[in-house]
C-alpha cells in the first residue's frame, strides 16, 4: 500500500488533533485494574489501538469500539487469563503496559516480548527491576516477559531513566499494592498525566503525576469511570511542520499548546510565525526556513516522536542545522531515503548535520517506521512533482485517515492499495 502524493502545495486551513495514541493505548491496558467497566472518549481510530483490542479480548476483556463516536468501552469482569501471546503483542511495543495491570489484578503476566517500530532495541530492564522492586519475580524467557506476585508491597523506586512505559507500568501496579510507592526520575511526559488523572477517578490515590517523583498510596481495588484521552501532540505537531514545510497556514484545533512548547520554540526559531490560545496553534510560515539545533531529550525536552518530522524541515533550510537524538540509537533511518530526494544529511553517531538545500525532488521512497513514514510523506509535500511513499501501513498504526486531514488542508494525495 503507497501514497502517491504531488508536492509543491502550500497547506492551508484548520485541522483536528485526533486522540493521542501514545495515551490511549496505556489507558486500554490500565482499564484491566477494574472488573468495572471503563468508558474512553477520543479513542484515535488507528491500528495500535485495534491491535490492543485484540490483546485484551485475549485475557478476556470484553471490548467494544464505536469508530464513529472514538468511543471505547472495556469490562473485564470475568477472571482474567494472564497470558499475552498473540502475534500482534510482538509488534505492538504498548502490549508491554498489560503486564502491571495484570500482575496487580491477576498476580501474574506472561507476554510475548514487544518490539514496536526499528528504531533500536527497546529493552524492558526497568520495568524488571521495578516489578521485581514491588516484590514480584519478574524475568525474560524464550521471547516472553514472565511476571508474578501474590501481594505487591509499595516501596522506594528510583528510575535510572525515566522511561514512559516503565512509569506506566509500575504506576498500575503500585496502585493495588500494600502501602505507599514512590516512584522518583519518572517519566513527566502528558500522557502519564493522562493516566494519573484516569486512575485517580477510578479510586486510585496518586499524587505527583506529572512531575519528576509519583506517590501511590495501594487500595484494595478500583472502580469503573469514564475519561476522554487528551490530545496527540505528536500528531498535531506533524500538521504542523507539514504546513511550514509547504510554507503554508494552518489553524490545529482540539489541542494542548503546552504540550507542544518545545516544538513550537523550534519551529518559531526557524521562522514561522504562531500564535496560541486555549485549545488552537495558528501557524504561519512564509520564507525558506531558518537552521535550527535540535536535541531530543524526556520530555520536557524536544519530543524524539517529532524529530523525523523536523528533519524534512532542516533539509529545506538556509544554512546548517544539527540533529542529536539521545532516546532511540537507531531514529535516522530516513536518511537514506531523503537523500534519493537530494537532502545533505551526514550522520555523526546518534546525530546529523544537515546542510539545507533549496528543495527537495521527487522519487519513490519508502516508510521504515511509522513517525519516519510520516516524514517521508511531509517531504513528499515539499518536492514539486509527484513522488510514491510505500510501507503506508507503518503510518495508519498512528495516524487517523492522514490522506484526508492532508488532503483537507489542500495537499494533492492518495491512497494506493
Ligand atoms: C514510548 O515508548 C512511546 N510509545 C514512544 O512512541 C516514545 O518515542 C517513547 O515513549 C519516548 O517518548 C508509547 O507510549 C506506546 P521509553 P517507550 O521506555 O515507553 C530505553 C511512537 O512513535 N529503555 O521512554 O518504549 C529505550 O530503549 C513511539 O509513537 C531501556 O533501556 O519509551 C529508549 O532508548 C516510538 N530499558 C529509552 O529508554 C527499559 O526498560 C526511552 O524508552 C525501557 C526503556
Amino acid at each position: 500500500m503507497h501514497f502517491i502524493v504531488e508536492g509543491g502545495v502550500p497547506l492551508r486551513g484548520s485541522v483536528s488533533a485526533q486522540g493521542a495514541k501514545n495515551s490511549a493505548v496505556h489507558l486500554m491496558a490500565a482499564t484491566l485494574l477494574t472488573a468495572d467497566p471503563v468508558i474512553l472518549e477520543n479513542v484515535p481510530v488507528i491500528q495500535d489501538v485495534f491491535s490492543m483490542i485484540t490483546l485484551l479480548r485475549e485475557v478476556g476483556a470484553e471490548v467494544s469500539f464505536d469508530t464513529a463516536r472514538h468511543r471505547i468501552i472495556i469490562t473485564s469482569r470475568k477472571e482474567l487469563k494472564p497470558e499475552v501471546s498473540n502475534p500482534v503483542a510482538a509488534n505492538l511495543r504498548a502490549s508491554l503496559s498489560l503486564a502491571g495491570p495484570l500482575l496487580a489484578r491477576a498476580k501474574q503476566a506472561r507476554i510475548i516480548f514487544p518490539g514496536g517500530c526499528n528504531i533500536g532495541a527497546r529493552p524492558v530492564n526497568y520495568h524488571l527491576k521495578g516489578f521485581q522492586a514491588l516484590g514480584a519475580e519478574a524475568r525474560l524467557e524464550d521471547g516472553y516477559i514472565l511476571v508474578q506476585g501474590k501481594r505487591l508491597a509499595g516501596r522506594r523506586i528510583y528510575l535510572d531513566y525515566p522511561s514512559v512505559g516503565a512509569t506506566v507500568n509500575l504506576v498500575c501496579a503500585a496502585t493495588l499494592a500494600k502501602g505507599e510507592t514512590i516512584l522518583e526520575n519518572v517519566a513527566e511526559e502528558p500522557e502519564i498525566a493522562d493516566l494519573c488523572n484516569m486512575l485517580r477517578k477510578m479510586g486510585a490515590k496518586i499524587r505527583g503525576a506529572g512531575t519528576k517523583m509519583i506517590q501511590v498510596r495501594g487500595v484494595r481495588q478500583l472502580h469503573g469511570t469514564s475519561h476522554r484521552v487528551i490530545p496527540d501532540r505528536i500528531e498535531g505537531g506533524t500538521y504542523l511542520v507539514a504546513a511550514a514545510i509547504t510554507r503554508g497556514e494552518i489553524i490545529l484545533k482540539d489541542t494542548v499548546p503546552a504540550h507542544l512548547e518545545p516544538l513550537l520554540v523550534k519551529l518559531q526559531e526557524a521562522g514561522a510565525q504562531l500564535e496560541t490560545n486555549k485549545n488552537k496553534v495558528h501557524l504561519r510560515v512564509l520564507h525558506r526556513p531558518k537552521p535550527v539545533d535540535i536535541k531530543t531529550m524526556p520530555y520536557p525536552g524536544f519530543p524524539t516522536d517529532l524529530q523525523n518530522q523536523m528533519l524534512i524541515l532542516l533539509c529545506l533550510a538556509e544554512g546548517i542545522s544539527l540533529i542529536s537524538e539521545t532516546v532511540f540509537e537507531n531514529r535516522l533511518l530516513i536518511t537514506s531515503e531523503l537523500r534519493k530526494m537530494g537532502a545533505d544529511i551526514q550522520l555523526h553517531g546518534g546525530g546529523a548535520v544537515i546542510h539545507g538545500v533549496e528543495s527537495l525532488h521527487p522519487a519513490q521512497v519508502t516508510a521504515p517506521n511509522l513517525r519516519g513514514g510520516a516524514s517521508l510523506v511531509l517531504a513528499a509535500l515539499a518536492a514539486c512533482g509527484l513522488c510514491e511513499v510505500d510501507g503506508v501501513e507503518h503510518l495508519d498504526r498512528g495516524y487517523e485517515d492522514m490522506e484526508g486531514k492532508l488532503a483537507r488542508l489542500g495537499a494533492r494525495i492518495r491512497r494506493i492499495e
